[in-house]
């Protein structure tokens, strides 16, 4: 077992040495499929990073901006609810943590005694945290470098101190439903028996609005579509030409869920590995759901990952909801 590495006075770092994907196979297998996919992962390469950013700036894309406003306006109200279980012990675990960003937010208004981000980007988390926890002296910083995996079955050794875990984003969204089922059982096994979960959830509305935010004005969210592409021909040397796919997002009522796809203008043929594909003019490649939910429904799926939902809060335009619940 790898031993925590103490960075800072407040910073350890623990790292699970994540096992690299076989992206090949998993690509090949993917895109050679009846209805070729390609897994959202493959968005994130430094640049998709970059645009992921661009993205939750533009005035279009309402969830990331909305999640923290009512993060800060309700903070105080998410503190009560937790009661003594907020103080020098509360440890935040955060899986998927990034750049640390959304937590600042609680750190300021919360001053837990801990927080736990666990992320797959080494380099990220390192940044991120060698960054932050000198400027909260009185937080203990434990990194973990961890796939969701990983981190999902990662002991609750706080000393019996109380767990939250923050889930923010509407990340839950991305995932298909049977997937987010089990990623929410893994998120109550993290926060343990004396645990809590704090997650954003985005909310199904007029899919004008939605649409518009996969659509943005300024181009990023095709921009990050198609840098899937140019990441694997980076990765993998495939050969897609970017130029001769184009774009398509839209609100899927039935499902409620925003699709994404890169349609192909024109017959391309890549290489993934050993593995020559054909992609006909006119062939869709889907690379992202976006799950949209109603407060109720988030709640019944909440319950039936093992959580007692206490309280949820929602803009006064009913954009974006965060959900707070007790494991158990
Ligand atoms: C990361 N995730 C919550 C974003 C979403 O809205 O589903 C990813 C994204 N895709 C296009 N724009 C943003």
């Amino acid at each position: 077992m790898a031993r925590p590495q103490q960075l800072l006075p407040n910073l350890t770092f623990l790292d699970l040495q994540p096992p690299m994907t076989d992206a090949a196979r998993e690509v090949a297998a993917s895109l050679s499929a009846p209805r070729p996919t390609l897994d959202p992962k493959y968005f994130y390469d430094e640049r998709g990073s970059a645009l992921f950013d661009a993205i939750t700036r533009t005035p279009e894309y309402y969830p990331t901006r909305t999640e923290a406003s009512l993060l800060a306006d309700h903070a105080d109200a998410m503190a009560a609810a937790l009661g003594s279980d907020l103080g020098p012990d509360l440890v935040i675990a955060e899986p998927g943590a990034g750049g640390c960003e959304k937590v600042r937010i609680l750190l300021d208004r919360w001053r837990p005694g801990g927080y736990m981000p666990l992320e797959i980007s080494r380099e990220c988390l390192l940044d991120a945290t060698r960054a932050l926890a000198p400027r909260y002296p009185a937080v203990r910083f434990h990194a973990v470098c961890a796939d969701y995996s990983q981190a999902l079955s990662f002991p609750a050794d706080d000393g019996g101190r109380p767990r939250l875990v923050f889930f923010p984003g509407s990340t839950i969204g991305n995932f298909e439903p049977a997937a987010r089922g089990d990623f929410l059982r893994g998120l109550r096994h993290l926060a343990s028996d004396r645990g809590y979960l704090l997650i954003g959830a985005d909310l199904q509305k007029d899919p004008a609005r939605l649409n518009a935010a996969y659509n943005d004005a300024a181009g990023h969210t095709a921009a990050f579509n198609l840098n899937a592409l140019h990441h694997l021909n980076q990765r993998l040397g495939c050969g897609f030409d970017p130029e001769a796919f184009a774009h398509r997002a839209f609100y899927n009522e039935t499902l409620h869920r925003i699709e994404m796809h890169l349609e192909c203008l024109r017959d391309q043929s890549v290489t993934v590995g050993d593995q020559r594909i054909e992609l006909p003019a006119g062939s869709r490649i889907h690379t992202e759901n976006s799950y949209k939910f109603t407060v109720e429904g988030f709640s019944r799926e909440l319950i039936g990952a093992g959580f007692t939902p206490l309280s949820s809060w929602v803009d006064d335009d009913n954009l974006f909801s965060i959900h707070l619940a007790r494991a158990a």
